[in-house]
């Protein structure tokens, strides 16, 4: 099993392109099902982006990577189910049974079970697939999906926004039959990329500022060319990287608004950023500042997704900051890891308070999830000899070429 292995103490300078998005990039190839043939860009090489294409290639598409591109034919599919072993290798699988739905009007999957960041049930997306007419009996841990007549449009209130279940049912309305309304849907980036990805493809959807998603639903879509947007919270965590180092960083390649929420954060812990069109520069303080409260919100509120790698930044600050974890039950498994590294954290329930410590110390930590070992890495670069980070399968889930990126910063960081 590889693990990664980082000297700390290394000030990174430099400049990095962040790739595209991961949580984008997934839906759209769970969408890439009504379309034909796609050619998406700027697609990163992670393995949950090979697991959602083995899921592809399972239902009966052809798809190969070309670069930074795949290209998908889905013309003939030969299936409508997707096996529990393809469901458990990516959380994220559910967003297939929207798209499959539509394509085949029946699915079967397995109910993706509880994970690493707590029980994630998927009970929005099933009442809200119901609602556009689809018939859904558990069966010993399958989800048997059925549409009697044919989609249609219905209006949905989500009673939270959630990311997965706003997908799934524009997946599934994109070709219903009528108007859809989905009231307080997500407004994360990536919602409105897998929109536009579909408008591209002659889908009839318009997100307005409140959250409102109004959806038309449309006979066909057509073969679709596009580029997904870049990944914000890959940004996020090389902000973090550099600025527990006193570093300097300019990332290219990103769309810095969606990073609006975090700027603030991370000038109260003593950074300058700077943005212009598709960069940010970040320079940081020796020693970070105490952050007086990190509370994680829907977008465009702070993303849960970076509140890891910024709590390593936090446990070398200047005094005591506080996390509020609004999104996720259990999110603050790194902190345990972090803590032997000399991390002093302490967690009740939603809440993490994270009182500065001087310095942290080498130590061999393992990543509990994707965000988690990011932390742990964030933190090993700054702390005093050598970390050693195990189950970094976790890591390659959502960070490309990560050890490179780091080593071209300046970092001393090697995988094992
Ligand atoms: N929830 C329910 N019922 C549902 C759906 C969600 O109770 O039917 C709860 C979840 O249990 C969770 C909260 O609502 O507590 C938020 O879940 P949401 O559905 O918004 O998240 P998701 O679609 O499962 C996506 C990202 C996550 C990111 C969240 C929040 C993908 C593939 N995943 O998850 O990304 O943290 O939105 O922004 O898009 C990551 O990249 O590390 C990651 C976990």
């Amino acid at each position: 099993m590889s693990k990664i292995t980082i000297e700390g103490g290394r000030r990174l300078s430099g400049e990095l392109a962040i790739h595209g998005a991961k949580n984008a990039v997934l839906p759209i190839l769970a969408g890439t099902l009504l379309t034909g043939r796609s050619v998406i860009h700027n697609c990163p090489a992670l393995s949950d982006v090979t697991a959602a294409c083995n899921i592809l290639t399972y239902l009966g598409c052809a798809a190969h990577r070309e670069g930074g591109s795949i290209v998908i034919e889905s013309d003939a599919l030969t299936c409508c189910d997707i096996p529990d072993g393809l469901m458990r290798e990516m959380r994220s699988s559910v967003v297939f049974l929207g798209a499959v739905i539509a394509r085949c009007g029946s699915a079967r999957v397995s109910l993706p079970g509880g994970c690493e960041l707590g029980p994630r049930p998927i009970d929005l997306h099933l009442s809200s697939l119901r609602k556009l007419g689809v018939e859904i009996l558990e069966d010993h841990g399958y989800l048997n999906c059925s549409v009697p007549e044919q989609l249609r449009g219905a209006s949905i209130s989500l009673p939270f926004p959630s990311v997965g279940a706003t997908e799934n049912i524009i997946l599934a309305a994109c070709m219903a039959k009528g108007d859809t309304v989905i009231s307080n849907a997500a407004r994360e980036p990536e919602i409105e990329d897998l929109a536009s990805f579909l408008k591209t493809a002659g889908a009839d959807i318009h997100i307005k500022e409140n959250g409102t998603i109004y959806i038309s639903g449309v006979e066909k879509l057509h073969p679709v060319e596009y580029s997904v947007i870049p990944d914000r919270i890959e940004a996020a965590t090389y902000l973090c990287c550099a600025a527990i180092t006193g570093g300097e960083i300019r990332l290219r390649d990103v769309i810095p608004e969606h990073l609006t929420s975090v700027y603030p954060v991370l000038e109260e812990a003593g950074c300058t950023v700077q943005t212009d069109q598709s960069s940010i520069r970040l320079t940081s303080l020796e020693r970070p500042r105490p952050i007086r409260m990190v509370r994680t919100m829907p977008y465009p509120g702070f993303p849960t997704d970076a509140q890891s790698p910024l709590m390593a930044l936090s446990s070398i600050a200047s005094g005591t900051s506080v996390y509020v974890e609004n999104i996720f039950e259990s999110r603050y498994k790194h902190a345990g890891e972090l803590a032997r590294m000399g991390a002093r954290i302490k967690v009740e329930g939603r809440v993490a308070v994270v009182e500065g410590v001087d310095k942290l110390h080498g130590a061999t930590v393992v990543c509990t999830d994707l965000r988690g070992g990011a932390s742990l890495c964030t933190a090993a670069l700054a702390a005093q000899g050598v970390s050693e980070i195990t189950h970094i399968h976790h890591i390659e889930r959502g960070y490309q070429d990560f050890e490179k990126n780091l080593s071209s910063l300046g970092a001393v960081v090697k995988r094992i």
